[in-house]
Protein backbone atom coordinates (compact mmCIF):
# COMPACT_ATOMS: atom_id res chain seq x y z
CA UNK A 1 0.00 0.00 0.00
CA UNK A 2 1.24 3.15 -1.02
CA UNK A 3 2.20 5.87 2.09
CA UNK A 4 -0.19 8.66 2.76
CA UNK A 5 1.36 11.98 1.68
CA UNK A 6 -1.12 15.15 2.57
CA UNK A 7 0.42 18.64 0.40
CA UNK A 8 -0.61 21.76 1.74
CA UNK A 9 0.09 24.73 -0.80
CA UNK A 10 -0.64 28.35 -1.09
CA UNK A 11 0.56 31.08 -3.10
CA UNK A 12 3.65 30.85 -3.96
CA UNK A 13 3.35 27.27 -5.48
CA UNK A 14 1.98 29.24 -8.63
CA UNK A 15 4.23 32.36 -8.41
CA UNK A 16 6.21 30.62 -11.24
CA UNK A 17 3.28 30.44 -13.58
CA UNK A 18 2.78 34.11 -13.51
CA UNK A 19 0.25 34.11 -10.19
CA UNK A 20 0.67 36.86 -8.10
CA UNK A 21 1.17 36.28 -4.23
CA UNK A 22 -1.09 37.81 -1.97
CA UNK A 23 1.37 39.30 0.84
CA UNK A 24 4.64 39.79 -0.97
CA UNK A 25 6.15 43.38 -2.08
CA UNK A 26 3.98 43.74 -5.51
CA UNK A 27 1.15 41.45 -4.11
CA UNK A 28 -2.61 41.43 -4.30
CA UNK A 29 -3.24 42.70 -1.66
CA UNK A 30 -0.46 45.79 -1.73
CA UNK A 31 -2.69 46.65 -4.87
CA UNK A 32 -6.04 45.94 -3.48
CA UNK A 33 -7.78 46.46 -0.02
CA UNK A 34 -8.73 42.87 1.19
CA UNK A 35 -12.04 44.57 2.74
CA UNK A 36 -13.05 45.57 -0.63
CA UNK A 37 -12.86 42.64 -2.85
CA UNK A 38 -12.34 39.79 -0.15
CA UNK A 39 -15.16 40.11 2.10
CA UNK A 40 -19.08 39.83 2.05
CA UNK A 41 -18.80 43.83 3.30
CA UNK A 42 -17.00 44.63 0.17
CA UNK A 43 -19.39 42.17 -2.13
CA UNK A 44 -22.43 44.34 -0.69
CA UNK A 45 -20.86 47.65 -0.78
CA UNK A 46 -19.65 47.53 -4.53
CA UNK A 47 -20.11 43.57 -6.31
CA UNK A 48 -19.32 45.36 -9.97
CA UNK A 49 -15.88 45.87 -8.23
CA UNK A 50 -15.85 43.07 -6.93
CA UNK A 51 -16.70 40.67 -9.74
CA UNK A 52 -14.11 43.08 -12.50
CA UNK A 53 -11.41 41.83 -9.60
CA UNK A 54 -12.20 38.08 -10.04
CA UNK A 55 -12.78 38.72 -13.73
CA UNK A 56 -9.51 40.25 -14.00
CA UNK A 57 -7.85 36.84 -12.10
CA UNK A 58 -9.66 34.75 -13.99
CA UNK A 59 -9.21 35.89 -17.18
CA UNK A 60 -5.73 35.83 -16.65
CA UNK A 61 -5.79 32.20 -15.27
CA UNK A 62 -6.41 31.31 -18.71
CA UNK A 63 -2.92 32.55 -19.78
CA UNK A 64 -0.84 31.07 -17.72
CA UNK A 65 0.55 27.06 -17.28
CA UNK A 66 1.47 24.81 -14.46
CA UNK A 67 5.11 24.72 -13.47
CA UNK A 68 8.36 22.63 -12.42
CA UNK A 69 6.16 22.90 -8.91
CA UNK A 70 2.73 21.56 -10.03
CA UNK A 71 4.08 18.83 -12.13
CA UNK A 72 6.35 17.36 -9.57
CA UNK A 73 3.34 17.22 -7.08
CA UNK A 74 1.29 15.12 -9.63
CA UNK A 75 3.94 12.89 -10.57
CA UNK A 76 4.23 12.06 -6.85
CA UNK A 77 1.41 10.38 -7.11
CA UNK A 78 3.19 7.51 -9.16
CA UNK A 79 4.56 6.32 -5.63
CA UNK A 80 2.68 8.05 -2.75
CA UNK A 81 -0.91 8.61 -1.85
CA UNK A 82 -1.03 11.82 -2.31
CA UNK A 83 -3.75 14.96 -1.14
CA UNK A 84 -3.99 18.41 -2.27
CA UNK A 85 -4.84 20.48 0.02
CA UNK A 86 -4.41 24.39 -1.47
CA UNK A 87 -5.15 27.53 -0.61
CA UNK A 88 -5.10 28.72 -4.06
CA UNK A 89 -8.18 29.48 -5.86
CA UNK A 90 -6.43 29.21 -9.19
CA UNK A 91 -6.91 25.71 -11.26
CA UNK A 92 -2.90 24.72 -11.85
CA UNK A 93 -2.59 21.57 -9.79
CA UNK A 94 -5.83 19.93 -11.78
CA UNK A 95 -4.14 20.68 -14.87
CA UNK A 96 -0.79 19.67 -14.16
CA UNK A 97 -2.68 15.63 -13.48
CA UNK A 98 -2.78 15.99 -9.52
CA UNK A 99 -6.49 14.26 -8.51
CA UNK A 100 -7.46 14.48 -5.34
CA UNK A 101 -7.31 18.07 -4.51
CA UNK A 102 -9.67 20.08 -1.91
CA UNK A 103 -9.42 23.86 -2.87
CA UNK A 104 -10.06 25.00 0.19
CA UNK A 105 -10.74 28.93 -0.73
CA UNK A 106 -13.10 28.39 -3.26
CA UNK A 107 -11.84 28.12 -7.30
CA UNK A 108 -11.71 31.22 -10.05
CA UNK A 109 -13.47 29.05 -12.17
CA UNK A 110 -16.44 28.28 -10.69
CA UNK A 111 -19.49 31.17 -9.24
CA UNK A 112 -22.73 30.09 -7.23
CA UNK A 113 -25.61 32.38 -6.58
CA UNK A 114 -25.04 35.16 -3.88
CA UNK A 115 -27.74 33.93 -1.53
CA UNK A 116 -25.92 30.23 -1.29
CA UNK A 117 -23.47 30.12 1.58
CA UNK A 118 -20.32 28.74 2.33
CA UNK A 119 -21.57 27.26 5.47
CA UNK A 120 -19.21 24.25 6.58
CA UNK A 121 -21.66 22.29 7.92
CA UNK A 122 -24.56 22.90 5.02
CA UNK A 123 -22.13 23.34 2.09
CA UNK A 124 -24.16 22.15 -1.08
CA UNK A 125 -22.14 21.37 -4.24
CA UNK A 126 -25.21 21.35 -6.63
CA UNK A 127 -25.61 24.83 -6.55
CA UNK A 128 -21.66 25.86 -7.49
CA UNK A 129 -21.33 26.19 -11.18
CA UNK A 130 -18.47 25.94 -13.39
CA UNK A 131 -17.64 28.79 -15.81
CA UNK A 132 -14.33 28.05 -16.96
CA UNK A 133 -12.97 31.23 -17.97
CA UNK A 134 -15.99 33.56 -18.55
CA UNK A 135 -16.71 36.96 -16.62
CA UNK A 136 -19.14 37.39 -14.77
CA UNK A 137 -21.32 40.93 -14.40
CA UNK A 138 -24.05 41.94 -12.40
CA UNK A 139 -26.86 40.67 -13.60
CA UNK A 140 -25.64 37.38 -14.53
CA UNK A 141 -28.22 35.29 -12.62
CA UNK A 142 -28.36 31.67 -11.50
CA UNK A 143 -31.29 29.53 -12.05
CA UNK A 144 -32.71 30.27 -8.29
CA UNK A 145 -32.99 33.93 -9.59
CA UNK A 146 -30.12 35.16 -7.61
CA UNK A 147 -26.71 37.35 -8.31
CA UNK A 148 -23.99 35.42 -9.37
CA UNK A 149 -20.67 35.73 -7.05
CA UNK A 150 -17.70 33.87 -7.20
CA UNK A 151 -17.38 30.49 -5.23
CA UNK A 152 -13.98 32.04 -3.15
CA UNK A 153 -14.31 32.05 0.14
CA UNK A 154 -13.93 35.49 1.59
CA UNK A 155 -12.28 36.60 5.31
CA UNK A 156 -15.13 35.84 8.02
CA UNK A 157 -16.63 32.94 6.21
CA UNK A 158 -16.19 29.21 6.58
CA UNK A 159 -14.17 27.02 4.67
CA UNK A 160 -15.78 24.47 2.81
CA UNK A 161 -13.48 20.81 3.79
CA UNK A 162 -11.72 21.76 6.23
CA UNK A 163 -13.28 18.94 7.66
CA UNK A 164 -11.80 16.87 5.42
CA UNK A 165 -9.06 18.49 5.37
CA UNK A 166 -8.05 17.82 9.27
CA UNK A 167 -9.19 13.84 8.93
CA UNK A 168 -6.06 13.54 5.78
CA UNK A 169 -3.48 15.68 7.93
CA UNK A 170 -4.07 13.26 10.68
CA UNK A 171 -3.90 10.30 8.64
CA UNK A 172 -0.83 11.96 7.00
CA UNK A 173 2.49 10.09 7.05
CA UNK A 174 4.31 13.08 5.37
CA UNK A 175 2.98 16.90 5.90
CA UNK A 176 4.53 18.76 2.84
CA UNK A 177 4.06 22.36 3.43
CA UNK A 178 4.71 24.09 -0.06
CA UNK A 179 4.66 28.06 -0.96
CA UNK A 180 2.67 29.47 1.83
CA UNK A 181 2.95 31.97 4.53
CA UNK A 182 0.68 30.15 6.95
CA UNK A 183 -0.96 33.11 8.04
CA UNK A 184 -4.26 32.69 7.22
CA UNK A 185 -6.81 30.27 9.03
CA UNK A 186 -7.66 28.02 9.71
CA UNK A 187 -5.71 26.28 6.82
CA UNK A 188 -2.54 27.67 8.52
CA UNK A 189 -3.79 25.55 11.50
CA UNK A 190 -3.55 22.44 9.81
CA UNK A 191 -0.24 21.45 10.99
CA UNK A 192 -1.26 21.23 14.63
CA UNK A 193 -3.48 18.42 13.53
CA UNK A 194 -0.47 16.18 12.07
CA UNK A 195 0.34 13.18 14.13
CA UNK A 196 3.42 12.32 12.62
CA UNK A 197 7.59 13.62 12.82
CA UNK A 198 7.92 13.81 8.97
CA UNK A 199 7.06 17.13 7.91
CA UNK A 200 8.60 19.32 5.48
CA UNK A 201 8.26 22.85 4.99
CA UNK A 202 9.22 24.81 1.34
CA UNK A 203 8.99 28.11 1.49
CA UNK A 204 11.12 31.07 0.18
CA UNK A 205 10.89 33.46 3.04
CA UNK A 206 10.21 32.21 6.69
CA UNK A 207 7.08 31.50 8.48
CA UNK A 208 5.55 31.10 11.99
CA UNK A 209 5.48 27.91 12.12
CA UNK A 210 9.32 26.84 10.52
CA UNK A 211 10.17 25.62 14.14
CA UNK A 212 7.36 22.65 14.33
CA UNK A 213 9.30 21.47 10.60
CA UNK A 214 11.00 18.76 10.70
CA UNK A 215 12.85 20.09 7.54
CA UNK A 216 13.15 23.51 6.75
CA UNK A 217 14.24 24.72 2.96
CA UNK A 218 14.02 28.14 2.60
CA UNK A 219 14.20 27.95 -1.70
CA UNK A 220 12.43 29.09 -4.55
CA UNK A 221 10.13 25.84 -5.45
CA UNK A 222 11.25 26.16 -9.03
CA UNK A 223 15.02 25.14 -8.18
CA UNK A 224 13.73 22.90 -5.70
CA UNK A 225 11.48 20.82 -7.98
CA UNK A 226 12.92 21.23 -11.22
CA UNK A 227 16.13 19.25 -9.59
CA UNK A 228 13.59 16.32 -8.32
P1 LIG B 1 0.95 34.53 0.73
O1 LIG B 1 1.05 35.59 -0.32
O2 LIG B 1 0.56 34.95 2.10
O3 LIG B 1 2.36 33.80 0.87
C1 LIG B 1 3.01 33.28 -0.25
C2 LIG B 1 4.33 32.70 0.20
O4 LIG B 1 4.96 32.19 -0.97
C3 LIG B 1 5.30 33.74 0.79
O5 LIG B 1 5.60 33.40 2.14
C4 LIG B 1 6.57 33.63 -0.07
O6 LIG B 1 7.75 33.49 0.71
C5 LIG B 1 6.36 32.34 -0.83
N1 LIG B 1 6.92 32.37 -2.18
C6 LIG B 1 6.82 33.33 -3.12
N2 LIG B 1 7.45 32.96 -4.25
C7 LIG B 1 7.96 31.73 -4.02
C8 LIG B 1 8.71 30.81 -4.81
N3 LIG B 1 9.06 31.08 -6.05
N4 LIG B 1 9.08 29.63 -4.23
C9 LIG B 1 8.73 29.37 -2.94
N5 LIG B 1 8.01 30.18 -2.17
C10 LIG B 1 7.63 31.35 -2.70
O7 LIG B 1 0.00 33.40 0.14
P2 LIG B 1 -0.81 32.27 0.91
O8 LIG B 1 -0.07 31.77 2.12
O9 LIG B 1 -1.21 31.25 -0.09
O10 LIG B 1 -7.02 33.73 0.62
O11 LIG B 1 -2.07 33.08 1.38
C11 LIG B 1 -3.14 32.42 2.02
C12 LIG B 1 -4.44 33.08 1.68
O12 LIG B 1 -4.37 34.48 1.91
C13 LIG B 1 -4.82 33.00 0.21
O13 LIG B 1 -5.39 31.75 -0.13
C14 LIG B 1 -5.79 34.11 0.04
C15 LIG B 1 -5.08 35.18 0.85
O14 LIG B 1 -5.84 36.15 1.42
C16 LIG B 1 -8.19 34.17 0.07
O15 LIG B 1 -8.23 34.96 -0.84
C17 LIG B 1 -9.39 33.58 0.71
Amino acid sequence: MKKKLVVLTGAGVSVESGVATFRDNNGLWEQYRVEDVASIEGWHRDPALVLDFYNQRRLQLATVKPNAAHFALAELEKDWDVTILTQNVDNLHERAGSTRIFHLHGLLTQVRPENCYNDVDNYSEESVFDIGYDVVNLGDLAPNGAQLRPHIVWFGEAVPYINAAIDHVMDADILLIVGTSLQVYPAAGLINYYQGNRLVLINRDETPYDHRADLVFHESLGDIFSQL
